[in-house]
């Protein structure tokens, strides 16, 4: 049984690719290793933690020989490398955290998986590093980022991925081992801790709290569903070319304020509140510094060569959001408390 070991698994898009591999692949082990950061929430897999082909390591890549402990432990054979400080604000206040575990972690990871391969070059099939499309910097009104746009990241966050996609990079040019890279627009979806936009404006809308939509609200994002980047990084691992970058994206650009219009609307829907009345609730607050302005992603690559497409349409994409937020207001309330931390002691012991 071969092992691949999923880092940040029980995160956001983490806990979705767990989840998707455990299921789907029964003759691979998927080790899930986290730190369990703010971010980091097991309960996200209690669907899968009793499955014999799932395993997870409570370890932080930040420390070398706790991650050389896990490649010693475990034959692993591949690794999908998601683990990362993940949100932009947070890394404008605090950007040093960003550089230990984006850049430095990824680094540590790398050096295992190289030693592994090195030791043992057909037990180690590939180092998948799971980016962003933050660091190709900021678009004008028009164009696309492909995967040849020169790296201009603006924020600690997409500087620390930038800096650790040119690490996976260097790897692969000097040592020839076996890498990958995708770059992503924004995902969402259910499990996205309410930080982010979408879960955090649901969160407040359900509260009737203020809306903070930064600057003028027309800042572009492009919107992809969780699960259809979960199945990009599923079919890239299997089929993608080693040494290549694939862009990934849901070809669904939205300002801002457009896309807080349409929650509040599809919120006042599901919550029987008079039409307009969430809206009233939007309140234009201080801009994120250095903000950027547009991301838009051509995913025509991954779309032509692997044939991978985005599965829902936004319409689609952002009603089920909105439903399983509301179905599932116990989980909000439980990562806004924090209460979800004191799980994994009642539930693992530290590797
Ligand atoms: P997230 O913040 O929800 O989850 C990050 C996970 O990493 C958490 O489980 C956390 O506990 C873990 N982690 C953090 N520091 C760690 C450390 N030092 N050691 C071990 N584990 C650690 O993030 P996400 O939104 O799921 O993003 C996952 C990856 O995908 C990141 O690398 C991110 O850059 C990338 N990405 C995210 C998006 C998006 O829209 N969310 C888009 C493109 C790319
Ligand atoms: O593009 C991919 C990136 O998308 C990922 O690499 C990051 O990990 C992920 O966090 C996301 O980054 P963004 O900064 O685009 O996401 P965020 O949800 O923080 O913000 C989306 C947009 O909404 C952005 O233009 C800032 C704005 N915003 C955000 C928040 C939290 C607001 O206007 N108000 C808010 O309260």
């Amino acid at each position: 049984m071969k092992t691949i070991l999923v880092t940040g698994g029980a995160g956001f898009i983490g806990s979705h690719l767990v989840q998707a591999l455990v299921r789907k692949y029964k003759d691979y082990k998927i080790l899930n290793l986290d730190k369990l950061t703010y971010a980091g929430n097991l309960q996200n897999l209690s669907s899968v933690e009793q499955e014999g082909n799932y395993d997870f390591v409570k370890a932080d890549i930040v420390n070398l020989s706790e991650i050389q402990a896990v490649f010693d432990k475990y034959d692993i054979n591949g690794v999908i490398h998601l683990a990362a400080e993940s949100h932009v604000d947070r890394s404008i206040t605090d950007p040093l955290a960003f550089i230990h575990t984006n850049v430095v972690g990824t680094a540590n990871l790398l050096l295992c998986a190289l030693r592994k391969w090195q030791s043992d070059n057909d037990g180690f099939d590939l180092f998948y590093h799971v980016s962003t499309d933050e660091v190709y910097g900021s678009l004008g009104d028009t164009g696309f980022f492909v995967e040849s746009t020169p790296y201009d990241p603006r924020s600690p966050y997409s500087a620390s991925k930038a800096s650790s996609d040119h690490i996976v990079r260097a790897y692969q040019h000097t040592y020839g081992f076996p890498v990958v890279i995708s770059n992503c627009s924004n995902n969402y979806g259910p499990l996205q801790f309410p930080e982010k936009l979408i879960p955090l404006m649901i969160n407040n809308i359900r509260h009737q709290k203020t809306l903070p939509v930064y600057g003028d609200g027309t800042n572009v994002r492009d919107w992809l569903w969780v699960e259809d980047h979960v199945s990009a990084i599923d079919t890239i691992y299997h089929r993608g070319k080693h040494g290549e970058t694939y862009n990934i994206g849901g070809n669904n650009e939205m300002q801002n304020i457009e896309l807080v219009q349409l929650l509040c609307d599809v919120m006042d829907e599901e919550l029987g509140r008079e039409q307009g009345s969430s809206r009233k609730l939007i309140s234009f607050v201080k801009d994120r510094p250095g903000h950027d302005k547009r991301y838009a992603i051509d995913s025509s690559k991954i779309q032509d060569e692997l044939g991978w497409s985005p599965s829902l349409t936004p319409e689609e994409g952002f009603k089920k959001t909105v439903k399983w937020y509301l179905e599932n207001q116990d989980w909000l309330d439980n990562v806004t408390s924090g209460a979800y931390q004191g799980y994994y002691e009642s539930m693992y012991q530290d590797a």
